[in-house]
């Protein structure tokens, strides 16, 4: 069954939502002098055909080409954009189109918006990532030595187009990193999205394209009234502070894992302390740690790893004065922010992911 996407009129930003968006799109893409594609090596061969087929106006507009992986996120790749922008003389009227995933739509923004002192730029996600988070936001940016997202900017694009006719060619482990997001949203704002996937495994599950918009559309909830991460917008930390040290620590190593790992693994460890410090009942977190641990395989950290990941969190950027801040879950659908924990109730909650499976 054809449904019809989409469209949402969230000053600034134009977004065109679920099946067939990019057939809707016209309206939200064209309208400058000139245009500028970027793709990576993957969606350069996966989806600038279907971006094309959909949009033929994009025949022959020139394409910068970057290298795909999160280790590619960083400022010699920004550089070889700002050069081929240059070499390609694209002035200040032109329109980017970021055409791939989180990783390309954060360094696409983050140079947009520093090429000339800006440009505008659209983003089309094509990974599930992508569509229900990164793409969405303005948070743009790259990783800078061994810190993610170390240099970035706060700049929205002035339209994003979701399509999940993308998500064809994706592979699997980029669906499930993208599923720990989604499963996010059911529990800091979404019970009714929470009790559609709970018990699935996300191999079997059917109905994507409601998935999609539902997510997406909570995130543009929360941007819309927090754009600059004052206030609600922090709920969406949920997970991170922890998966965010471990993504670090594989990265370090040199083993990368899926952003969607290390947030499942982070999410394990900070329903633990919810559990500890908020209304938050254990049969509620027993129902969390099952879901995630249906879907994600635990990852392969010991003991002797915990002290590596604790430096980790301490250079979070969610730090203030040295304490450590989470957003943690009150009941499901309801997260609350900057809650104070000790390392203790931390390394406890670390214990717990290492030796409760
Ligand atoms: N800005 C934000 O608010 C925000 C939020 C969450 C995550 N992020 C960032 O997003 C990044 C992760 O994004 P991601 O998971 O999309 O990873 P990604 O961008 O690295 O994409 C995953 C892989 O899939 C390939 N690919 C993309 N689309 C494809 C398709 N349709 N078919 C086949 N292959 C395809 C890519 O080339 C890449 O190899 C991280 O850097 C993270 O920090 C940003």
């Amino acid at each position: 069954m054809n449904t019809s996407p989409v469209f949402l009129d969230a000053k600034p930003v134009s977004y065109m939502i679920g099946e067939q968006a990019l057939d809707h799109s016209s309206k939200l893409l064209v309208n400058y002098p000139r245009y500028v594609l970027l793709v990576d090596n993957n969606t350069r061969n996966y989806c600038l055909p279907v971006f094309r087929e959909h949009l033929p106006e994009f025949r022959e507009t020139d394409v910068i080409c970057i290298e795909s992986g999160e280790e590619k996120k960083n400022l010699d790749q920004a550089l070889f954009i700002w050069k081929e922008l240059t070499r390609l003389n694209v002035d200040r009227d032109a329109l980017m189109i970021n055409l791939g995933g989180g990783v390309l739509t954060d360094i696409g923004g983050f140079v947009a918006a520093t090429y000339k002192r800006g440009i505008a730029f659209a983003n089309v996600p094509t990974t599930l990532l992508g569509m229900v988070d990164a793409s969405i936001g303005g948070k743009t940016g790259i990783d800078f030595g061994k810190f993610k997202n170390q240099v970035g900017l706060f700049v929205d694009p002035v339209s994003v187009v979701i399509d999940p006719v993308f998500l064809k060619t994706l592979e699997e482990k980029h669906w499930q990193s993208g599923f720990a997001e989604v499963l996010k949203y059911g529990l800091i704002m979404d019970r009714e999205l929470w009790q559609w996937l709970y018990g699935k495994d996300f191999h079997e599950i059917d109905f994507w394209d409601k998935i999609i918009v539902r997510a997406a559309r909570d995130k543009i909830d929360i941007v819309r009234h927090d754009f600059e991460e004052k206030g609600v917008r922090k709920n969406l930390n949920f997970g991170h502070t922890i998966g965010h040290a471990f993504e670090s620590f594989f990265l370090k190593k040199e083993t990368p894992i899926t952003h969607g790992q290390a947030i499942a693994a982070g999410m394990i460890c900070e329903a633990y302390i919810s559990e500890k410090m908020t209304d938050l009942e254990c049969s509620r977190k027993e129902e969390i740690v099952e879901m995630i641990d249906k879907n994600f395989s635990r990852l392969s950290v010991t003991k002797e790893d915990v002290p590596a990941l604790i430096d980790l969190m301490r250079q979070d950027k969610k730090v203030r004065e040295g304490k450590l801040r989470f957003s943690l879950i009150k009941r499901l659908g309801k997260a609350v922010h900057d809650k104070e924990v000790s390392t203790d109730l931390v390394l406890e909650s670390l214990e717990y992911y290492l030796h409760d499976r």
